[in-house]
């Protein structure tokens, strides 16, 4: 059966970035020396690296980063997720990641953030994520057209964005 291993970014070990690396490698593929690099300059002590593992293997990974928006005029923490990707594409790695980290948000009582291309809304939003209008969306952090979702966070009418990009 699978399940989530999550290690903070703080506490992380080089083998266990490897692994990381291993998966993001299927998406995106650079250099080990550049994944790490990009790993150690964009990740922040209290994110959070999830694996999706099977039988001990490494099937799919994303990060969750804490992170602030403001929400109908109030400060609302969020995980922001990124860097979603499976190590085999189109078997069911993705769908089985995106529930079991919807699982644990919901059980730990967090909110949902994730910003993603056009193409991947569908995605998302079969798993239970709701794409925010994007009149109603502010961004004050700097982007290229990305559209913003929620989980386990109703009744957004506002959100104003100007925390970091994860
Ligand atoms: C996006 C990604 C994580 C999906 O994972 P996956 O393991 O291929 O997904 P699954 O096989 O579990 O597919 C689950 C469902 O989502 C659909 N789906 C998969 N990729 C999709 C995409 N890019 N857009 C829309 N739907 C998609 C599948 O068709 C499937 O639907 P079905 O159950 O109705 O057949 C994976 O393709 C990936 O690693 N992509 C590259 C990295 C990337 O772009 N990440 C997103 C960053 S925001």
């Amino acid at each position: 059966m699978a399940e989530l291993e999550i290690i903070k970014h703080d506490d992380i070990l080089f083998r266990d970035l490897l692994r990381a690396v291993a998966v993001k490698n299927v998406a995106w593929p650079h250099s080990v020396e550049s994944q790490v690099k990009w790993i150690i300059n964009n990740m922040q002590p209290d994110d959070l690296h999830v694996f999706l593992k099977e039988n001990g293997e490494d099937k799919a990974y994303m990060t969750l980063s804490p992170v602030t928006a403001f929400v109908n005029g109030v400060d609302t923490p969020f995980k922001g997720v990124g860097c979603v990707c499976s190590a085999k594409h189109g078997v069911g790695l993705g769908k089985q990641l995106m529930e079991s980290v919807n699982k644990w948000l919901s059980d730990n009582n967090h909110k949902g953030l994730l910003f993603c291309k056009k193409e991947l809304v569908q995605f998302y939003k079969k798993y239970g994520w709701n794409l925010i209008e994007p009149s109603s969306v502010i961004f004050t952090t700097p982007h290229d057209g990305v559209y913003t979702m929620s989980y386990n966070c109703e009744g957004i009418k506002k959100i104003e964005y100007k925390d970091r990009l994860f």
